[in-house]
């Protein structure tokens, strides 16, 4: 089966950057099981080789394919069936694979054009930086399906806007222009349409490289990132995930989803 996480090498004077590239653009790069498995893959593999030889890779890419998502969020489809304990290992995968993403050695940009809602924007989140074309749009609207985020929003968004502005984002399920979650604090730059997002990204993939050893980053990334409270939060949330998965609320709001129609919740 062909992969669903592509990877490549680039080789620049200053040292190489890998992109993974989240490529299902038909299902505008949902997050499925086999996108989350391949991520894991990849974060363990990639945290084993910086180990061996730390500057093999000096900075890391993640995107969508295509221009018009980065991803649209977890795979609905694929979760319409999930029982409470299979949603839960579900977010177990995701958060988990996102945390190790977080934990690299290396500085992680996320480059987002498009849609970049719910699991997607829980990824954006757990790389280090955002950069977003101007086009780009952020939302968390799993409410939208009688559900709740999955992949660590109630951990990162706490940290980044404070629980009331969390709350409250989380709620009105809208989805923003790049500009506005610039202003908000949810990514760090926005680049007009005329300006080319790749080279951006290299660029400051640099500029966050050339005056610092693989060492010092992975020593700083660990003080920032890396600590027992925010596992334990984040195995809550999954906990949580999964119960939520026995509602009739979820059911309606998947149902509704994947019939293009808006849910009819009941409270329950
Ligand atoms: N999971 C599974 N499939 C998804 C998806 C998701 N999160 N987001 C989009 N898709 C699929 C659509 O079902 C559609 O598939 P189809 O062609 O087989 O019907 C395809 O991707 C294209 O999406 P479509 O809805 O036709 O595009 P659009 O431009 O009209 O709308 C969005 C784009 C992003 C507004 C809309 O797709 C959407 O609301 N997606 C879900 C966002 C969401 O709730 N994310 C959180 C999930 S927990």
């Amino acid at each position: 089966m062909s992969s669903v996480l592509e990877v490549e090498s680039r080789k620049l004077s200053w040292g190489s950057v890998e992109f993974w590239t989240v490529n299902r653009p038909e299902k505008l790069n949902a997050l499925n099981s086999k996108v989350l498995q391949e991520l894991d893959q990849h974060t363990l593999r990639l945290e084993k080789q910086l180990k061996v030889e730390p500057m093999s890779v000096r900075a890391l890419i993640v995107r969508g394919a295509g221009d018009k998502a980065f991803v649209a969020g977890a795979d609905i489809a694929e979760m319409e069936h999930f029982t409470p304990d299979q949603a839960a290992d579900f977010s177990r995968l995701g958060s988990r694979a996102m945390s190790r993403l977080e934990e690299l050695p290396v500085p992680v940009i996320a480059m987002v054009q498009g849609f970049c809602l719910g699991g997607g924007l829980e990824l954006a989140m757990a790389c280090d930086f955002r950069l977003a074309a101007e086009t780009a749009q952020f939302g968390q609207p799993e409410v939208l399906l009688g559900l709740i985020p999955g992949f660590g929003a109630t951990l990162r968004f706490a940290e980044k806007l404070g629980q009331s502005r969390a709350l409250e984002f989380f709620l009105n399920a809208q989805r923003i222009p790049a500009r506005e979650a610039m202003q908000m604090g949810l990514v760090d730059r926005v680049v007009s349409e005329s300006t080319d997002l790749e080279l951006t990204a290299l660029d400051w993939a640099q500029s966050l490289c050339v005056q610092s050893t693989p060492s010092v980053i992975g020593v700083l990334k660990k003080l920032l990132w890396k600590q027992p409270e925010r596992l334990r939060r984040l195995e809550d949330e999954s906990v949580a995930f999964g119960q939520v998965f026995a509602s009739t609320d979820k059911k309606e709001g998947v149902r509704a989803f994947l019939e293009k129609r808006k849910p009819q919740f009941q409270g329950h």
